[in-house]
């Protein structure tokens, strides 16, 4: 197994915590710990504290797996598998579903080891992609058309990183349709269900709806609790969950007990966090369409239609990576150039998720002006 450089993952290292105007971030404002406590239901609350730190179950806490339930219509807590966050979840897998034999399609642009794990393990993979002139759509004859005897697998990812399209329902049961013709797999990571702009715009979750299908989600972007490294896949198909479940082990093994019991209680106060993190998103998409209104000369904006991140184009003669390195360097505010998703073109990614995205624009701004 060879893994290629993680670029988005080597670009964050370099400037997350450096850079003082993030506005690239992919997750909702975070809250701190105390506030998340303050919001605790009693049981949660006590779990907190008799907490022990040993070991953790395998599979996850089981009352944090029977609470993670409720985001789904017909999935019990034994279809759910929890991970150290979504990544942890995508590696165990496609190290548990795929072998060099198989044959993967995937979405691209793509959060890289959606496309890239799948290569590192000798499947063959075919890259679908998103047209910005179709405003990021999926092609659906385009999947049609690569699936192979031997396609094992279809990885989507809506609302989609780092375009912010979205598929509506009837795309959605198209999929499902080509894959169980095919037999395949449907990996849907769902990381930005729960942050579509038009609620009505959600999709079901894939688990729910087809037999070979895996949904991915996690506490880090619409809950916006990144640190608490805790995702889950789930599926109804309980033999791929066992072998999954055997990756895991060679990985994270367990979840840390703390990060499960903060979990519960943010999963419990899901209402209120996300209302939260809408209001913030919302607000912050208000501010940005009058700001690629006024600066229509240099960027072309397609408006995502969920999770907080867009793929604008930069229309200038200079290119993006040019462009982003200037703006840190003299500005401090950080964006991420199409190269570090290994795409073609002066897009780039912009953030709307945090509470400070106004004076990031702000920043972004003056260096325009400048
Ligand atoms: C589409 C997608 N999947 C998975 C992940 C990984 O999430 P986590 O940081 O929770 O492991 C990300 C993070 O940016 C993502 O955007």
């Amino acid at each position: 197994m060879e893994l290629p450089l993680f670029k988005l993952e080597e670009y964050l290292t370099q400037w997350e915590f450096k850079a003082p105007y993030l506005l690239c971030c992919s997750d909702a404002e975070s809250i701190s710990m105390s506030d998340l406590v303050a919001m605790a239901d009693a049981e949660s609350k006590k779990l907190w504290e008799t907490l022990h730190l040993g070991y953790t179950e395998v599979p996850g806490l089981p009352v944090l797996r029977e609470t993670i339930t409720s985001q789904y219509s017909s999935i019990s807590a034994e279809d759910v598998l929890t991970f150290a966050g979504a990544e942890d979840g995508i590696f165990c897998t496609m190290h548990g579903l795929l072998s060099p034999k198989d044959h993967v399609i995937a979405i691209v642009p793509a959060y890289q080891s959606l496309v890239d794990l799948p290569k590192s393990m000798g499947a063959d993979t075919t890259a679908i992609a998103l047209k910005p002139e179709l405003q990021w759509k999926l092609d659906l004859d385009e999947v049609a058309k690569a699936f192979r005897p031997n396609t094992k697998l279809l990885v989507i990812n809506f609302p989609h990183n780092p375009t912010g399209a979205n598929l509506d329902a009837a795309s959605l049961d198209k999929l499902i349709e080509l894959c169980r013709k095919a037999g395949a797999y449907l990996f849907s990571d769902e990381v930005y269900r729960f942050m579509e702009i038009d609620e009505n715009d959600r999709l079901p979750s894939v688990a729910d709806i087809y037999e070979r299908g895996i949904s991915l989600s996690v506490m880090s972007k619409a809950y916006g609790l990144a640190g608490l490294r805790l995702g889950w896949i789930c599926t109804k198909d309980q033999v791929l969950l066992k072998k999954i479940q055997r990756v895991k082990h060679y990985t994270s093994i367990c979840n840390s007990a703390p990060s499960e019991i903060l979990s519960l209680m943010a999963l419990r106060a899901k209402d209120k966090i996300l209302a939260r993190n809408r209001d913030i998103i919302r607000s912050n998409l208000e501010l940005l369409d009058p700001f690629f209104e006024r600066f229509a000369h240099v960027f072309r904006w397609v408006r995502p239609k969920g999770g907080c991140i867009g793929f604008p184009e930069l229309l200038l003669k200079e290119d993006i990576d040019s462009f982003c390195k200037s703006l840190v360097e003299k500005k401090g505010v950080l964006l991420m150039p199409a190269s570090i998703y290994n795409t073609p073109g002066n897009f780039f990614r912009i953030g709307f998720g945090r509470k400070n995205m106004p004076l990031c624009l702000e920043k972004l701004t003056e260096f325009l002006k400048s």
